[in-house]
């Protein structure tokens, strides 16, 4: 399903490209460029589906918003009139919206005319981004460069799981979140819908689901159309997950008889794995099942259902009688078994609905059937032995945005990588991979943020061809898709001030921008293991949360430590000590502020380890350009009050302590 394609060398420096992101398969800049003007028009040729010319209606606004001219062609709505048309869409047919569709384009920019071919509306919606991600502009207005795309997806499946169950998020969070996804190329949004936390989407069969299990948050079925409706204009697939047999409290707080446990249930406020599991050694579960997959298989057309299988501790399956009764009759040894026997059920009710099973790496067990794909998450192993076992699979590990690593991280994550121990054959049982953003620490003003920009450079991964790992280069273009990705309304970059303000009762907020810029987030699981016990209700508006997963103030920092040991210049000791200066003073300006904002109190003892560092730093800087060499116990103080710094404060961590104990480091003592 994928077009092999001959690599072209690309024939510029990188710097200087536009910021193609993720990288197209193949590209050939030449001479010349289209001039934009407002007599600029476009046409549609073929046979698309519908969605393409709503697809070429959007491309032309924002190609107006971006430029601010005043385009005479309104709204596309037809094939033909392209005689005189500066850019021709050409599909052959009509896409479809499912796993391994034709996404391939072949785009051409000449200063005369732009074309666009492709297999289908799908393909050419793909090019339509990479278009206007080639837009530039000089002195004398906007252009695109000239140039020859050829570009195909390396892998088919390339999600985004967006978890609305441990905090519900409205129609327009997954709306922008959408359209970011097709601006970056991702084709499966993976709605994570139910969890102990919330029972999100309106059943009709079983009412009591959503009715006691959501607090009355929940998606109606018309809202849930209405979001497939618009992903499949993007040429996005929703796939829905139940997870099922654990993570079921909410399931069971209207219907406890489903339970392993007698109950009662209430709605989980807590995060963690929760001992609520479904009863499978009881038909009448099954017929439950089947009956709310059935329902849930005509609301979803995706071929594809995700029914979770991940986290059962198993407790309230030990803890009952009938169910050990069971195991022993059956010949069942263990718990893992006993899911497996679950899993093989609900994969006969899933197929009986014409859907194919999907669920994270608990569900492989020797007895499942080829048929179940296995979505790898607790690490890489089990897509590796999936493969080689002949399933197919999906790869998560290594792509939880939740846990607040930094975008290179991801990015040279792999699901193939050169070294891979998979033969041909079993490598093309990798679909592909999903980007997860779990939903325990992100309310809708801070989702965004955490879903972008770093989503971008999975995407990357996820479409470019293996050969694309330039880390310098993707931050370079990150950074400019970042900024084009709010034109959805996307909030990552413009909530970030708004937060800052709320922290600050209004007042100035440059001292705490300052610090805030070089802070992240604790990463991993350690937000929960600090002290502060979250629910499903704590306030997410803290430093924590306003504070960027990865700090490009920090990174920048590090480089310019970098560029001073490699070469003292007076330019590169300015380049550091400018920035020090700035921050040795900001505690002074930030603790005015502390100190009538009581929630900033938190992080008061960080704010002046940053200026006790930045002193450190301008010294350490002044004694490796001057080679005067300082005394030894100088050395030694400054490391201790470099490792101290180190210490999160109000979950945040300074960034800057690395590169600044780099520079003490280098620093020759007498
Ligand atoms: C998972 O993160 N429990 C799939």
């Amino acid at each position: 399903m994928l077009v092999n394609l001959t690599i072209v060398a690309e024939n510029e420096a990188p710097s200087t490209r536009p910021p193609l992101l993720p990288v197209p398969a193949q590209v050939e800049y030449s001479d010349g460029q289209f001039r934009l003007n407002a007599e600029f028009t476009l046409a549609v040729e073929g046979k698309p589906h519908e969605r393409m010319f709503r697809g070429a209606t959007r491309f032309l606004r924002r190609l107006s918003g971006r430029t601010g001219l005043f385009f005479l062609q309104h709204y596309i709505t037809e094939t033909g009139k392209s005689r005189f048309a500066n850019l021709v869409i050409n599909c052959r047919r009509p896409g479809v919206v499912k796993l391994g569709t034709d996404e391939s384009y072949r785009l051409t920019v000449t200063p005369e005319k732009i074309e666009l071919q492709a297999d289908n509306d799908i393909g050419a919606l793909r090019g339509l981004e990479t278009l206007l991600q080639l837009l530039q502009a000089d002195e004398k207005g906007y252009f695109l460069p000239a140039v020859k795309i050829v570009d195909a997806p390396r892998f088919p499946w390339r999600g985004l799981l967006i978890d609305v169950s441990r905090h519900f998020m409205p129609m327009e969070v997954l709306k922008r979140n959408l359209d970011g996804m097709a601006a970056v190329k991702l084709n499966v949004l993976h709605w994570h819908l139910v969890d102990d936390q919330g029972f999100r989407v309106e059943s009709k069969t079983f009412p009591k689901l959503h009715e006691m299990g959501s607090d009355g948050f929940y998606f109606t079925q018309e809202q849930i159309r209405e979001i497939i409706a618009y992903a499949n204009d993007r040429g996005i697939r929703v796939m829905p997950e139940f997870d099922v047999p654990a993570h079921a409290t909410s399931w069971l707080v209207g219907y406890p008889e489903l339970g392993s446990a007698p109950g009662p249930y209430t709605v989980e406020r807590n995060w963690g794995i929760m001992d609520p599991v479904l009863d499978p050694t009881r038909d009448a579960i099954y017929d439950f099942l089947d009956q709310f997959f059935a329902e849930m298989a005509g609301l979803f057309p995706d071929e594809y259902l995700h029914i979770g299988g991940d986290e059962n501790n198993g407790k309230h399956w030990n803890a009952n009688q009938d169910i050990q009764a069971f195991m022993k009759k059956n010949n069942i040894p263990d718990n893992h078994a006993l899911q497996s026997y679950f899993n093989q059920r609900i994969l006969k009710i899933v197929t009986k609905h014409g859907k194919k099973m999907i669920g994270w790496d608990e569900i492989f067990h020797p007895d499942l059937p080829k048929t179940a794909v296995i979505h790898s998450w607790r690490g890489k192993e089990a897509m590796v032995k999936a493969a080689q076992q002949g399933y197919m699979s999906i790869l998560s590990n290594g792509y939880y945005i939740d846990l607040m690593q930094p975008a290179y991280f991801h990015y040279l994550n792999d699901p193939i990588p050169e070294d891979t121990p998979l033969s041909e054959k079993e490598q093309r049982a990798i679909l592909g991979g999903e980007a997860t953003s779990w939903g325990e620490l992100v309310s809708p003003e801070t989702i965004d943020s955490r879903i972008w920009p770093r989503t971008a450079a999975i995407a990357e991964r996820l479409w470019s061809p293996q050969r694309v790992k330039d880390v310098e280069d993707m931050y370079r273009r990150l950074e400019v898709i970042s900024f084009q990705l709010e034109e959805h309304g996307l909030t990552h970059r413009k909530n970030f001030e708004m937060m800052l303000r709320r922290l600050t009762g209004d007042r100035d907020i440059t001292p705490l921008r300052t610090f805030i810029e070089l802070v992240e987030p604790v990463k991993i699981y350690t937000r929960h293991h600090q002290g502060v016990k979250y629910t499903s209700s704590s306030p997410l508006t803290r430093v924590v949360d306003a504070a960027r997963p990865e700090s490009m103030a920090a990174r920048d920092f590090a480089r310019r430590v970098d560029s001073l040991l490699a070469n003292p210049s007076e330019n590169n000791q300015a380049a550091v000590a400018d920035l020090l200066k700035i921050w040795k003073r900001n505690h002074a300006a930030l603790q005015a502020i502390i100190n009538t904002s009581p929630v900033l109190r938190e992080i008061e003892s960080l704010s002046q380890d940053l200026t006790t560092i930045s002193e450190i730093g301008m010294a350490a800087g002044n004694y490796y350009s001057s080679r005067v060499k300082p005394s030894e116990a100088w050395h030694e103080r400054s490391l201790e009050l470099l490792e101290a710094a180190r210490k999160p404060r109000g979950q945040v961590m300074l960034m800057v302590v690395d590169p600044i104990e780099k520079l003490v480091k280098a620093v020759k003592t007498e």
